[in-house]
């Protein structure tokens, strides 16, 4: 069988350490699940040991999609006993579970940070590797912040590291500082000078802070790393991770100059992944509405200028052969033309059929919930397009339970009026409270009313509004991010009144807060 490129997914861990990013267990499986259906061969699902919510994710992961035919689910743990051994326990339900156990080797990281020795290192990491081996057979060791350590130590560590039972070494540009080609010089150093390193698989993982991670993994490739370290849409601490899409639609697209390199021939065909090319569209989609981070319309692949033309002479020139402008096909990571599908009196049968043509699997409640948008939105929209279904199902599967809920809202603005807003709320004590204000525009004024009766202090610092599709009666998706001394909340809601889709994106981000307020959890980031 040919040597193929693993993708570990770490949407779920490093990706969720964007801020404002917080998912609960419900969104992060199905974020699991539409990433199994990517293909990915091993999702990063958690930090069990950093928070009950995280353990509850990871186990939940672990039972529905830790399948026999599904990915390796894995969990991170730093290298201590109680970190690894419950994230052993999370990822019991498993077929295949994977203990991603780190520590870092830079001196930086050593003096300041752990205020340890590199001879207390070299202890840690055997004992630690062999404690996680004596759990589950398959356990990746990270040597934090490998970038920034020296080499000469880091060939020690992962030595260790193997000799003691790791089955894949991950090297972290943890702070994105390497550039491609001394990133490619790290790994071609390991391969030559880790006695044992024939016994791992060779990882990278890297942050974009000099937006440099995707270039820096495809020189690893090329030096004999063979599994990469992603996330959707780059989501991460900081700049973010190296991005899923980019790096296989580069090894897609260009599989004839890296063919040679996994020792094939420069045309075989046979992909360098396994990742179902089709889904990427729709995975990047879902990610987005369920974290709020939104694609940049520039960004590579899934942006929504990706595949635009706009100056006359692209236009003309892809008219008359496509690939004079482009080098991969929209329909390839699963981008269908507009296709009008749907209609007012199209039932529950074509609905369902259509968004399991989609991909989209709903439970019955979550059909029902959906079909009723779906009407909602037919009576307005006269046509409904894919672009439609997916925003009114990522919508509805992303709700939260909701402390406070909006249940009417009325707003009356113009050019001589004073944009006003009322608003009725539901609060979790049940009392339902109406209150009014007026603001600078109707969004203004629904926040300010919105804000009199859900009193917890915060600041809007992003609110971004896109159209869904063409054409005036279009949804409207709105995202925003607002900020508390506790962190950064994101919400999102999709409706073809913007107004209301700004006042129930207020309220995602509000429940969020406010959830995040009253559970108490232990914060404990790693990058
Ligand atoms: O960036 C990093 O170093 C990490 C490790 C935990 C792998 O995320
Ligand atoms: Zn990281």
């Amino acid at each position: 069988m040919a040597e193929k490129i693993l993708i570990f997914d770490t949407t779920l861990r490093d990706g969720e350490q964007t801020p404002g990013a917080t998912l609960n267990v419900e969104q992060k499986l199905l974020i699991a699940q539409q990433l199994a259906r990517l293909g990915v061969d091993i999702i990063e699902a958690g930090f069990p040991f950093s928070s009950p919510g995280d353990f509850a994710a990871v186990q939940e992961i672990a039972r529905v999609v830790g399948t026999a035919s599904g990915p390796i689910i894995c969990g991170l743990a730093r290298a201590t006993k109680q970190d690894i051994s419950t994230c052993a326990e999370a990822l019991k339900p498993a077929h295949r579970p994977r203990i991603h156990t780190f520590i870092a080797t830079s001196d930086i990281h050593l003096e300041h940070k752990l205020k340890k020795s590199r001879a207390d290192i070299l202890q840690i990491v055997p004992e630690m590797v062999a404690y996680a081996r004596s759990l589950v057979d398959d356990v990746e060791f990270s040597p934090e912040d490998a970038g920034r350590s020296d080499p000469e130590f880091l060939y020690q560590v992962l030595e260790a590291a193997i000799a003691a039972g790791a089955t894949t070494v991950n090297i972290p540009d943890t702070v994105g500082y390497i550039t491609p080609a001394e990133f490619g010089a790290l790994i071609k150093g390991i391969k030559d000078n880790v006695p044992n390193i024939d016994r791992a698989v060779i990882s990278v993982h890297g942050h974009d802070d000099l937006g440099m991670a995707v270039a820096n993994f495809l020189e690893a490739v090329k030096n004999g790393a063979r599994q990469l370290e992603c996330t959707i849409n780059g989501i991460g601490e900081r700049a973010g991770n190296a991005a899923l899409e980019e790096l296989v639609m580069a090894l897609h697209v260009r599989r004839q100059y890296f063919n040679p390199f996994l020792g094939r021939s420069p045309d075989s065909e046979i992909p360098l992944t396994n990742i179902n090319l089709k889904e990427i569209y729709k995975t990047s989609r879902l990610v987005a509405n369920l974290t709020g981070i939104n694609v940049q319309p520039n960004k590579a692949i899934v942006g929504s200028n990706a595949f635009a033309h706009e100056s006359g002479i692209h236009q003309d020139g892809v008219l008359k052969h496509k690939r004079t402008y482009e080098i991969m096909d929209a329909e390839s990571i699963g981008l269908t033309s507009n296709q009008i599908v749907l209609g007012k009196l199209s039932g529950r049968n074509a609905f369902n059929t259509r968004l399991k043509e989609l991909g989209f699997h709903l439970t019955e409640q979550e059909l029902n919930r959906a079909f009723v948008r779906f009407k909602d939105l037919a009576d307005k929209k006269r046509e409904i397009s894919d672009w439609d279904l997916a925003a009114i199902v990522n919508d509805e599967m992303q709700q939260l339970p909701e402390a406070f809920k909006l249940e009417h809202i009325q707003v009356s603005c113009g050019d001589h009026a004073l944009p006003t807003a009322t608003v009725t709320i539901l609060t979790p004590e049940g009392q339902e409270l109406t209150d009014a204000a007026v603001g600078t525009g109707p969004v203004d004024a629904v926040y300010k009313a919105i804000n009199r009766v859900v009193d917890i202090p915060n600041q809007l610092i992003e609110f971004s509004v896109q159209s869904v599709t063409a054409g005036i009666d279009a949804l409207g998706e709105v995202t925003i991010r607002i900020k508390h001394e506790s962190g950064v909340y994101a919400g999102h809601a999709a409706n073809t009144d913007i107004i209301v889709a700004s006042a129930r994106a207020y309220m995602h981000a509000l429940n969020r807060l406010y959830f995040a307020l009253t559970k108490e959890e232990i914060a404990l980031p790693a990058s």
